[in-house]
């Protein structure tokens, strides 16, 4: 791959992987030996780099910190046991990079460079991938603006880097999920659909206060009436109601996961009828009610499939069955893991070999 690129790659001294405590990775902390960059300027991609992961410097007028011209993807590779290593469906993380780079009116980064460029970085620390069961090696490809300039108005240079660390689960235990019905995520016009930086900001104050009431995570509703559900946390909400998979259809608000893409996509080829749709507060309250909601999760990139074990709404908590007992999620992610762990023939192509 690294030989369709032209990228200057500087190799760390000593490597930190013998000193890495891979029996306790917690999200985001561990970062592998190298990372990538590259820079935007005079209209073009140039400067494409692999270096060891570390500081790096910047100006402190940077438009990203002062404006939010910022995204980011995340995506996961691999390790088979025949140590052969892939990263799933990094060709649909490219798109959506690109529809967030537009929203912000940033440039665009052509798919095969996002695509190869994880793929060089990647190879180059194959052997940071746990291979243990529910271990993966994140990667977060981001860009962000670099003019100095205090003018509200689009930079002209960006850079792009990618991160990669490996992972254990994002969440240890099934969640008691609170519908926020205050806040709100996204409004339609907004930049919902784009994996922009200040969408994170701005959930981080309802996250903290439904913390404090003991919740795991919100589910957001949508801006105009908060009476439907959009998404949970940050990753999309799906539900079995009535032995059909609903979930809020990816309109201008909600984050067009791959998750959610490849949840639709078994559960059609299992025959289970999948609706895209407006679902409403009311109708998850009465499934909880009267036992026709037989699955509930949030599916994400670093969430994976993450079970709701109790949604509150207007100061009542419904508690859903047992997440061990559930057919439909747990074949999900036997199935998911069987293919991205290379157990199972990956008869959809989601799997990049690298
Ligand atoms: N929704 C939000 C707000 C997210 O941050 C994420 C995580 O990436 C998702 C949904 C799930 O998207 P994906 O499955 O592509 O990781
Ligand atoms: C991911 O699932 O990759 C995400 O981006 C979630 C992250 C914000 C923790």
């Amino acid at each position: 791959m690294t030989d369709t690129l032209d990228i200057k790659i500087t190799k760390i001294a000593a490597s930190r992987l013998a000193e890495t405590d891979f029996s306790n990775l917690p999200f985001g902390k561990v970062f592998a030996d190298h990372m990538f960059m590259a820079d935007y300027a005079d209209g073009e991609w140039k400067n494409f780099e692999i270096l060891p992961y570390g500081p790096i410097s910047l100006s402190p007028a940077i438009s990203a910190l002062h404006y939010g011209q910022s995204f980011f993807e995340g995506i996961k590779a691999y390790k088979h046991a025949d140590g052969k290593v892939s990263i799933f469906r990094p060709d649909k993380n490219a798109i959506r990079f690109n529809k967030s780079a537009d929203r912000l009116c940033m440039p665009q980064l052509p798919e095969e460079l996002f695509v190869q460029t994880i793929a060089a970085l990647v190879d180059i620390d194959r052997e940071w991938i746990p291979g243990k069961a529910n271990h993966a090696l994140y990667i977060r490809p981001f860009m962000f603006a670099t003019d100095p300039y205090l003018g509200v108005t689009p930079s002209a240079t960006y850079k792009y880097m990618v991160l990669i660390g490996p992972v254990g689960p994002y969440f240890s235990k099934p969640l008691r999920v609170k519908v926020e019905t205050h806040y709100t995520r996204a409004a339609e016009g907004g930049m919902g659909y784009a994996k922009a930086a200040g969408n994170y900001g701005a959930s981080m104050l309802p996250a903290r206060k439904a913390a404090e009431e003991g919740f795991d995570q919100l589910i957001w509703t949508d801006a105009k009436e908060h009476k439907y559900i959009e998404e949970m946390g940050a990753a999309n909400a799906m539900f079995l109601l009535d032995g059909v998979l609903v979930t809020a259809e990816a309109k201008d608000t909600i984050l067009d996961g791959v998750t959610r893409d490849t949840v639709i996509a078994l559960a059609k080829d299992w025959g289970i009828p999948v609706e895209e749709r407006k679902v409403s507060v009311a109708e998850l309250v009465e499934g909880a009610k009267n036992g026709k909601l037989t699955d509930a999760f949030g599916a994400g990139t670093a969430a994976t499939i993450a079970s709701v074990a109790s949604i509150s709404y207007d100061s009542e908590e419904y508690f859903l069955s047992d997440p061990a007992t559930r057919e439909f999620s747990k074949k999900v992610l036997t199935t998911l893991d069987d293919i991205k762990y290379g157990r199972s023939e990956d008869t959809h192509g989601w799997n990049y070999m690298v």
